[in-house]
C-alpha cells in the first residue's frame, strides 16, 4: 500500500474519535456562552433612528412588514421591487407608522444595473447605508423530470441568487462606513432539502454559501445575518410561483402538497417582527419559526428519517395541473 494511502487511512482512524472527543469537551462551555451572549444581546438592541435601510423584495410579504417593523423604529426607507404601485402604497403605510423618508425604487434584482441604480439612488438620497436586506425572492415546486425546457430554468438562480449578489456587491463600500449590516433571506428548505424544489432549495442554499463565505471577508465593519424561514404567509405561499420552465404560475394546489399538514402559516407581520428585533440584536441566524431549527438538527442526525417522512406523505406530488396562469412580467 502506498504512503499516502496509508496516511489517510490512519487520521481517518484517530480524527473521528479525537473530534467527537473535543466537541463533547467544549459542547457544554459553548453553550452556556451562547446563553450568555444571547440573554445580553435581550438588553442591547441597536438604535434605528435616523438609520438608512433598503429592502429588496418590499411589495409584499415579509419584505413588506419588514418595511413596517423598520419604520416603527424611526428608519429611513429604501424599497426596492418591480411593482412601483404596490411599492408607493407601502412607502405610504410606512411614513405613516414613523419613517422620517421613504424612497420608492422601482427595480428588478436580476439585472445588475437596476441593483447599482437602486444603491447610487438610496446613498445620492439619504447619503449613507446602514443595513442593506436581500429578501427579493420567487419559488418554485417542480419535479426535474416535469421540465419540458431545461434552459429556462435559471431565472430562479437570477433572482433568488445574484438578486442578493448583486445589491451587495454595490452596497459594501457603503456598508464598510457605516459599520452596517447585511440581511440576507435564504429558506430552511435550503438545509431540509425537501423534493420537487430542487431549483428553490439550490439557489437558497447558494445564497447561504456565499454569505457565510462573505461574513469572513467582512468582519468585524460589517456583520451578516442568514434568515432561514419555514412557512409564513405571503403571496408565494398563496401559490405565486414559478414553473420549471420559468413562468409565473398561482398554484395553491403545489403549495398545499408541501404545507405541513394541521399546522398554520406564521403571519407575515410575526416573522418580520421577530427577524428585525433579531437583526438589531446582532445575531447572526435567525430562523422563524423556531421550531423550523429542529428539522434541521434531524436532517442532520438522521436523514433517514426525513426522507421516510417526505416518501409516507407524498411530499411535493400533485396530480392536478397548477390551477391558472399569470403573465411573467411584473405588473
Ligand atoms: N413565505 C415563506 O414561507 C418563505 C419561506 C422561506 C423563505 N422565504 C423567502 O422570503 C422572501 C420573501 O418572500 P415572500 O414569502 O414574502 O413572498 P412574496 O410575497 O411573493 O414576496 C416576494 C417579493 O420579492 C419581490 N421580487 C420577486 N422577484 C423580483 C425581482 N426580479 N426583482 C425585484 N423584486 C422581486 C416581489 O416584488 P415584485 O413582484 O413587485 O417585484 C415581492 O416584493 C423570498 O426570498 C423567499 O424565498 C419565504
Amino acid at each position: 500500500m502506498e504512503l499516502d494511502h496509508l496516511l489517510h487511512k490512519a487520521i481517518n482512524l484517530v480524527l473521528t474519535p479525537l473530534v467527537f472527543a473535543i466537541i463533547c469537551l467544549i459542547l457544554p462551555f459553548l453553550i452556556i456562552f451562547r446563553l450568555v451572549v444571547s440573554i445580553s444581546s435581550r438588553f442591547s438592541s441597536e438604535n434605528m433612528a435616523g438609520k438608512v435601510v433598503l429592502i429588496t423584495g418590499a411589495s409584499s410579504g415579509i419584505g413588506e412588514h419588514m418595511a413596517y417593523e423598520y419604520a416603527k423604529m424611526g428608519a429611513c426607507l429604501a424599497l426596492v421591487a418591480r411593482r412601483q404601485e404596490k411599492l408607493e402604497a407601502v412607502a405610504a403605510r410606512a411614513r405613516g407608522l414613523g419613517s422620517p423618508d421613504v424612497l420608492a425604487l422601482r427595480a428588478d434584482v436580476s439585472n445588475v444595473n437596476d441593483c447599482k441604480r437602486s444603491i447610487d439612488d438610496t446613498i445620492n438620497h439619504f447619503g449613507k447605508l446602514d443595513h442593506l436586506v436581500n429578501n427579493a425572492g420567487i419559488g418554485s415546486i417542480c419535479a426535474l423530470e416535469e421540465v419540458t425546457d431545461i434552459t429556462n430554468s435559471g431565472s430562479l438562480m437570477d433572482v433568488n441568487y445574484w438578486g442578493s449578489v448583486y445589491p451587495t456587491y454595490f452596497a459594501i463600500p457603503h456598508l464598510r462606513k457605516t459599520k452596517g449590516k447585511i440581511v440576507v433571506n435564504s429558506s430552511t428548505s435550503a438545509l431540509v432539502q425537501p423534493p420537487s424544489m430542487s431549483f428553490y432549495t439550490s439557489s437558497k442554499a447558494a445564497v447561504i454559501g456565499f454569505f457565510e463565505s462573505l461574513r469572513g471577508e467582512l468582519d468585524p465593519e460589517v456583520t451578516v445575518s442568514i434568515v432561514t424561514l419555514g412557512f409564513v404567509e405571503s403571496e408565494m405561499t398563496e401559490g405565486k410561483l414559478v414553473s420549471g420552465n420559468g413562468e409565473v404560475i398561482v398554484a395553491p394546489n403545489l403549495i398545499k402538497a408541501i404545507s405541513p399538514k394541521g399546522l398554520p402559516k406564521m403571519r407575515a407581520g410575526l416573522a418580520a417582527k421577530a427577524i428585525v428585533d433579531a437583526i438589531c440584536r446582532g445575531e447572526r441566524y435567525v430562523t422563524e419559526p423556531k421550531w423550523y431549527r429542529m428539522l434541521t438538527l434531524f436532517k442532520y442526525l438522521c436523514p433517514e428519517v426525513i426522507e421516510w417522512h417526505f416518501r409516507q406523505t407524498k411530499f411535493g406530488k400533485v396530480k392536478e395541473a397548477p390551477s391558472n396562469h399569470i403573465p411573467s412580467k411584473a405588473d
